[in-house]
Parts: C-alpha cells; structure tokens; sequence
C-alpha cells in the first residue's frame, strides 16, 4: 500500500553521512582532467568520452533507478538502505526516486559523486504532480480553467520549489487522455479532449522545465501510451485501442509534450496491441524516437518490466528486460533487471554493445544537460531550501490558479453570489472543515495542516455570520446522524452552503470506484435540508466528475471545487460572495448515470443516431436514461450570462493553403463583469474514416464588463482541418465541414464550408 504523503526518506542520515566523511574525493581527483570533466567541451564529446571509460557493469548501473523514500508502488526490494548506498558507491545505480530535501540528495550525491570509480551524478527524481509544498488545484482542475499562462506558471512555480529541495525530475505531466471518471487518475490529466490536452501538456513542460536552470526541473511525460484507457476504468487493467483512435485522440497530448521539449518519458502499466507498453516497439520506437525524433530518454514504471512477466508476456525477469530493451525502453524503475541482466545479454550477444550505449548515453546527456557533472550539488542550496518553498508570492498564485478551476455548474434564481456579510450561513458539510480529506495521494511535502479548508476561508472573512454542522460522516457505514443538527441549523440561517463530495485521499492512483457517486448519506441530507426551504448552495469536492443527476433537484446552485490545494477555502469563499465571478469550464463530461460511461463529446455519430430522446424506435440511445451527459464538455457558469450571435464564416470555399476567418458577436447580458471561455469546434462531414461530430480547434478566454459585447475572431487552416491516418501521418481531405462556435459543446451555433481540391 502506497502511503499517502511522502514524509521525509527513511534514509538513515547518520549511516550516509559516515559513509561520505571519506576525505579526499578519489573519483573527483582521477577524473578531473577527463574530457567528459571539461565544461567547455560539447555534450556529444563529454558523453563519448564517459561511456568509452564505463564498463558494461557500470553502464547497466545507469538504467537502474532505485527507490530512496516513500513508497509509491509495492514494496519489491530489500537491499536495506546500507545495501542501496553500498550500490550508488560501486556506480550501479543511475537514479533515486523519492529522496527529497538538501540535506539527503546533497549525502547520497555525495557518495555517487565521490565514491564511485567515474563520479556520474545521481538524477533525483519525484511526483511533483500539482505543486512541491504549495499545492496548486489538481491537474484535472487546473485544465478546467483554460488559462495557459497560468497553468504553465503552476508548473514552474512547482518546479521551483521541488528543485529548491535538491530535486532533478518530476515525474509530469501525466498526458493521459481519459473519459472515464471511475478511473482516480483523471484527476492527474487533461481531460477528454486531445486538441486541448496537447495545450496543456505543453504548457505543463515548458513551466516544469523553463531553460533547465537552477529552479527547473526534467519533465517526463507520462504513461507511453493510453493508459487512460483502462478497461472499465479498473486501475492497472488492460487496455486496447486501435491505431485509428490512438493517433487522433491519444497521441497528440504526448506528443505536443515531446515537442515541447521534455527531456523524459515514462511507459505505462498497461498494454497495447497485446503486449506491455514497456515492450512496444511500435510505441517506443518506431512513434516516439522515429516518427517524432524523441531525443531524450524513457523511465519505466514502478516495476512496470517486472510486471511483464505478470501480465505473461515474459517468462521471467530476464526476458522481461530483453523484451523492453529491444523496444526501446531504457531506465528501470525498481524492478532491478537492468542493472543485473543487462551484462548477461550483452556477454550471450543477444544485445550489442552500441544499442546500450544509445540508451546510457541519453541518460547521461540529461544528466550534462542539467549541469550536474559541472556541478552535482547545483540543486543543494540550503538557503534557496528555506526561503523559495511555501513562500506568500507561490501561496498567491495557488490562489489565483483555484480560483480559476472552479466550474460553476448550476445558479438558479441568482442564488450566488452571496452577500455574505449581510447573512447569516449554514456552513454543512465534514469535508468544509476537514484538513485531512483536502488533500489527494499526489502532494509531494505539501502538508494538509498547512492548507486552508472552507469553514476556515468563510470564518477567517466573515466570523460569526457563518455557523458550522458536520451533516454527515465520511465514513460511510458510521450510524451517527448529523442530519437533524444541520437541519436546525439551516432552520436559523439566511442560506445554506453545504460541502459534499468525496475524500481527496479518493483521487489518484489505485483509486478506481465503480461508483463516482454521491454517497447515499450526504443525498439524504440535501433532502432534508430542501424541505427548510432556504436556498441551498451545494460545494463539491472530488478529484473526478461525480455523477449529480441524483442531487440536483435538491440544491440551487452547484459550485464544482474539485480538489483546490493549498487556499482551498479562501479560492471557493471568493467565488461564493463574488469577489471572484467564476469561469471555468468542465474538459470532462459529467455523466447522466455510470452506465453511461465512457460518455464524451467528441463521440462518433453512429449510423443511427436518435434526435431526439423520444424520436421512436430503432436509434443508438438508452431507454432508461438521456444519452447525452448531465454536463457537456466545455460547460461552465459565469455569474454574468453570456450571448452568441451573428457567427460568420469569411468564405464558403477555401482551398488547403487559404485560411477561414471565423468571427462571432459575443455580449455580456447580465448584471457582472464577466470572463467567457468561447470555444470552436469543428466536424469534417464525410471523410476516407469516421471523425468525431465535434471536434474542438480553438478557444478565446474573453473578460466582458457587464453589458459590453465584442467581436471573436478564430482563424481555421489546413491544420485544424487535418486527421491522421493509421501510420500517424496527417490527412487532409477536401469536402464539407461544420463550424461551431458556443460556450460550451452542445449550446452553439453553426455554419458550415468546404475545402476544395
Ligand atoms: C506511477 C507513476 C509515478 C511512479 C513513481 C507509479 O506507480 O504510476 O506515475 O511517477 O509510481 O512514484
């Protein structure tokens, strides 16, 4: 079982700390005159000079990466911690994984650096998912607020504190596409919608990695490929698309990441085409080093080569290692199968002494890229450790990050904002007031003592005008009954604000549910506060869409908060009394019911599509339930409303080198200054393969004062027009296409061109 915070590494500090009181640095003394030593001579001749000095021993030792923290995956190996030092000493060991703080990367670099024969660095690498110790919305949330340069600074925000802490690598962004909400990783993503997703991932790895100075860190993209596709949304399942669907919709999010320079990759835990990621040539090599010229290098997953042999695609380890190699893979995450069969197959001459240069080689390129073997200590600096981390200026920009990933799902009657400082609130709700379920696995050293929970953003603002009731219990099978107390307390209140959801310490990995619900308990409660009559604000916090079809009837006004980070409650009181006018909107549909999952919005057409729910017989539809979700992609409220008119399309022909302009009116029609995200999709009518029946291509985040209005302009070319065919090759074929433009994928209006020859 993982633990859920990554306290400090269990590393014994005394025991490392004796063992690099060795005096004089032997490795640093031999190799200092060594060309791979001299920083002024280029990467490539610093790289082949080191390998042709390593042994075959040692460079298996630099695909091996080993575990120095917490556990993030099953607990494998137990070479104690004497042993794992005793490893880093004798240069088998290329990389660590969750040892964090100045003072331990600074102890066991030490000992690579100065014990080991050629003194190669250590990359130390961590999931620094959604913020280092200032934690930012989840990246699920953080995509729901459309804003590029804000997401790119979370990311350089987080990688700034992380390197502060002797950290090389984060082990982001997750680029995994998914639509389906029983799978706890979504909360890690981008959402459903490749076009968007690549946006994000980019922008993701640009931040993370900046010019890969002193406050970056590598990015590695992760899981190669479609890991959110597993089967019935079942963690770790297996999982099977076809090329036709995995090049034009799951690709495109990773690759925009290569493209943007990551330096890493991680294989998934699942499978392709039959086989284990790790072990796809295909995957690997033939799509990410040959098609897009991927340059850096691969990480497993957590014994993800070990697992190959679970899964029966190996009959052992050693299989297993050759198998991954021959695809392409490279560093290996815990399983310790390179570092001990790799010597073997090289002397049986079943792989060649170049292949595993190339691989070594690109791992120490890395390393000289981050300027470690000029100075392995850049990262340890003691004063950046206690000044740059959870500073006001990055607590700041949490804030304005999960003010922005709040999507306003439902606002009858004008029910929000409230005025609260002229009311008297109901707070209800265990998870306004508990700190322990604020938080998600994925934290880093972000402590949920430190974050600020609803009940205390509402009080710390407006003091006594707020009264508080638990209204039910998280555990789900306790008996007690809170719900008369937040009844009376209701009873005695202007309005209610009432925090459901589900635990944070629910999203993430190994946390699949079959059922992304609201729990029976909290649906009670809002039955029983509805017949107070008072108006009734539902916040809802969960790492993953939950299905609300149950509960809508029972509240007038749903605030989606997701799973906030650090100012969690200053982010949602902000957007309850309207200092903040919300914007967001869902990149995940919001499913009608679970059997409708996966649902999404860029669905295929089908040969019978009904129009309507009632249309008569023999259509693709459900007889129990709409086929469309509750919340389409792209949906979000403003407190102001927003009104689309006059779309128009510059030509109705244009050729593949002629671009279309695209332009719309689009006006604030209610009482505030708003921001509108309008978005712009397209269908490609007929073509040589089926293509999804929309197709989002643009998107404009516009701020409006109240009453204004304003002309859009999106421009569409060959690009957003084209498709790729099987071998990932992009296709652009003449004939009609439909222009949509709204604010969000169902509410839009349309026209409509076409691409000649
Ligand atoms: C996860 C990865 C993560 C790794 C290291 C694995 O279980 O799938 O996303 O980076 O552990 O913690």
């Amino acid at each position: 079982m993982k633990r859920r915070n990554m306290n400090k590494t269990t590393i014994l500090m005394m025991g490392i700390l004796s063992f690099t009181q060795v005096s004089t640095s032997l490795a640093q003394t031999k190799n200092k005159t060594a060309i791979y030593m001299n920083q002024h001579k280029p990467t490539s001749e610093r790289v082949q000079d080191l390998l042709g000095k390593m042994t075959i021993a040692e460079k298996a030792g630099q695909l091996n990466q080993i575990n120095g923290g917490a556990f993030t995956g099953p607990a494998l190996n137990d070479e104690g911690q004497k042993g794992k030092m005793d490893a880093v000493a004798s240069g088998q060991v290329g990389s660590m994984l969750n040892v964090i703080g100045v003072d331990e990367t600074m102890a066991i670099q030490k000992i690579a650096v100065e014990k080991s024969r050629l003194g190669i660095p250590l990359l130390f690498g961590y999931d620094v998912i959604h913020g280092y110790k200032t934690i930012f919305p989840i990246p699920l949330a953080e995509a729901c607020s459309w804003d590029l340069p804000q997401i790119e600074k979370n990311s350089a925000v987080a990688a700034s504190e992380a390197s502060a802490a002797g950290i090389h690598w984060a082990f982001a962004p997750m680029c995994d596409i998914s639509n389906d909400p029983r799978w706890g990783r979504v909360m890690e993503g981008i959402g459903e919608d490749p076009w968007y997703g690549a946006l994000v991932s980019a922008a993701r790895v640009k931040g993370t990695q900046g010019d890969l100075s002193n406050d970056n860190l590598l990015a590695c993209v992760k899981h190669f490929a479609a890991y959110g596709t597993v089967e019935s949304g079942r963690e770790y399942n297996f999982t099977d698309v076809s090329r036709f669907q995995l090049w034009n919709k799951y690709l495109p999010p990773y690759k925009a990441a290569v493209e943007a320079g990551a330096v890493t990759v991680m294989n998934g835990f699942t499978t392709f085409e039959g086989e284990p990621v790790s072990a796809s040539k295909y995957l690997i090599t033939d799509v990410l080093k040959n098609k897009w010229n991927f340059g850096g290098f691969l990480v497993s997953d957590w014994n993800s080569f070990g697992e190959m042999v679970t899964w029966g695609a190996a009959s052992d380890t050693k299989e297993a290692i050759y198998k991954a190699f021959k695809a392409g893979s490279m560093m290996d995450m815990e399983t310790r199968g390179m570092v001990k069969f790799i010597p073997e197959l090289i002397k049986e001459g079943k792989i060649t002494e170049n292949e595993l240069n190339y691989a070594v080689g690109k791992i120490l390129e890395a390393k000289f890229k981050l300027g470690l073997f000029d100075d392995p200590y850049k990262f340890c600096n003691k004063e950046r450790e206690s000044n740059e981390i959870f500073t006001d200026g990055n607590k700041s920009e949490a804030l304005k990050a999960a003010e922005g990933s709040i999507v306003l799902l439902k606002n009858d009657n004008n029910v929000l904002p409230l005025n609260i400082s002229q009311k008297k609130i109901a707070l209800i709700g265990e998870l306004a007031a508990s700190h322990d379920d604020m938080f998600d696995f994925w934290i880093g050293q972000g402590d949920a003592k430190d974050a600020i929970s609803l009940k205390e953003g509402l009080e710390n603002k407006y003091k006594s005008n707020v009264q508080y009731a638990p209204g039910y219990s998280l555990d789900v099978k306790s008996s007690a009954n809170y719900i008369n107390d937040a009844v009376a307390l209701a009873n005695n209140s202007d309005a209610v604000v009432v925090n459901i959801g589900i635990s944070g310490k629910m999203a993430g990995e190994d946390r699949s549910l079959a059922n992304p619900i609201i729990p029976e308990n909290q649906v009670e409660l809002l039955k029983a506060l509805k017949k107070t009559g008072k108006p009734i604000v539902a916040v809802i916090s969960a790492g993953r869409p939950l299905i609300l079809t149950d509960i809508l009837p029972y509240v007038d006004a749903v605030i989606y908060s997701w799973i906030l980070g650090t100012e969690t409650g200053n982010a949602i009181t902000n957007i309850l009394d309207g200092t903040h006018n919300p914007s967001a909107k869902t990149v995940m549909s919001f499913p009608y019911a679970v059997g409708q999952i996966p649902v999404y919005y860029n669905h295929f057409n089908t040969g019978r599509p009904n129009p309507t729910d009632d249309a008569g017989n023999w259509y693709s539809r459900y007889r129990d339930i709409p086929r469309d979700p509750l919340f389409p992609f792209g949906f979000g409220l403003s407190y102001s409303t927003f009104e689309y008119s006059n779309l128009k399309l510059n030509k109705t022909f244009i050729n593949k080198n002629e671009k279309l302009i695209v332009t719309v009116e689009l006006k604030n029609t209610g009482n505030y200054d708003g921001t509108e995200i309008s978005q712009l999709y397209i269908r490609d009518v007929a073509a040589s393969v089926i293509r999804p029946v929309k197709e989002l291509k643009g998107f404009q985040k516009t701020l409006l004062k109240k009453g204004a209005s304003t002309t859009l302009t999106f421009t569409i070319g060959s690009k957003e027009l084209e498709y790729y065919n099987m071998s990932g090759d992009s296709v652009l074929e003449p004939g009609k296409f439909e222009v949509f433009v709204g604010g969000n994928s169902k509410d839009v209006l349309s026209s409509s061109f076409e691409l000649t020859k």
